[in-house]
């Protein structure tokens, strides 16, 4: 059976890293990393994520805004407040929470944010320097980020040569995963809906991401022995064995298969996830400290 990956212990982890770093901050006499997260609407799924964010920054002892706005806040209004946070030397960081409302042109919003700012990695100066392998001064979407620290947990810092695939291409997490892999000397290979023969290239991996949110989609048979399983996905499936009307969390594989074939997998929950918002607190962090000089 496969290692579990505790994305909750490695979180944890993090966390009092980013602490105890802001409290050496706080102790030379510098400011407080400020984290700014702006929501708009009320997608009860975005709520429970940006309180959770909010706490987190209150944990690490950061200075801790949110912006909560009424559904029908006009891409104006909200370009105005990104202009705001832009020029307010108490925040490090500026998050605008996804999926906005239609109304909104979230790339419009996102490129709005200043780079140096810009802690979930989504501007296309930040997304440049991620393709080009400027890792040092890039911020670097947080899922992704998080999903490299469990990697290297379990299979050390050195991928060189190994093989990944990485299932789904989105902006958020499949295209910068993939990035990552690469730049850490993987063969990287990214899969998606119009891929022929996803199960034998899925075999394949030695490393295998899957963020496509479809519901335990990557079976057992897909994995190759010992592989490293790392599951992005959180869905929400009805649950009537729980009782009418129940729901249960799981990821885009099948867990109970996969983990009989995998060398190591994360759990849903319990995986990835913690890593995200962790991952959120190192990018605040990192920028305070540049700002601080
Ligand atoms: N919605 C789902 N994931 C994310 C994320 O990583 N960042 C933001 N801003 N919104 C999200």
């Amino acid at each position: 059976m496969a290692e579990v990956i505790d994305g909750k212990i490695v979180a944890e982890d993090v966390v009092q890293k980013v602490k105890a770093l802001t409290a050496d901050l706080i102790a030379k006499g510098k400011a407080k990393p400020g984290l700014a997260v702006v929501i708009v609407g009320e997608d009860p799924a975005s709520q429970v994520y940006v309180a959770s964010k909010s706490r987190t920054a209150k944990e690490c002892g950061f200075h801790s805004l949110q912006h909560t706005l009424p559904a029908d806040t006009s891409e104006e209004a909200l370009l105005k407040i990104i202009g705001e946070l832009n020029a307010d030397p108490a925040v490090n960081g500026i998050l605008v929470q996804l999926p906005l409302p239609v109304h909104i042109d979230a790339g419009k919003i996102i490129q709005a944010i200043a780079p140096q700012k810009d802690v979930d990695g989504f501007h296309f100066i930040n997304v440049g320097k991620l393709g080009t392998g400027e890792l040092e001064t890039a911020f670097v979407p947080c899922t992704p980020a998080g999903s490299m620290l469990l990697i290297e947990r379990v299979r050390g810092k050195d991928l060189s040569g190994l093989n990944a695939v990485v299932v789904g291409r989105s902006n958020i997490v499949g295209k910068p995963m993939a990035n990552l892999l690469l730049a850490a000397n993987c063969t990287v290979t990214i899969a998606h809906s119009r891929t022929k023969d996803l199960p034998a290239l899925a075999r394949t991996a030695d490393i295998l991401v899957a963020a496509v949110g479809r519901p335990e989609m990557v079976k057992g048979d897909w994995v190759k022995p010992g592989a490293t399983v790392i599951d992005v996905g959180i869905n929400r499936i009805p649950a009537p064995e729980k009782g009418e009307g129940k729901t249960r969390l799981v990821g885009d594989v099948a867990y109970a298969e996969a983990a009989k074939a995998a060398g190591a997998i994360t759990p849903v929950p319990g995986g990835v996830g913690p890593m995200t918002i962790a991952m959120l607190m190192a990018n605040t962090l990192a920028s305070a400290y540049l700002a601080a000089g």
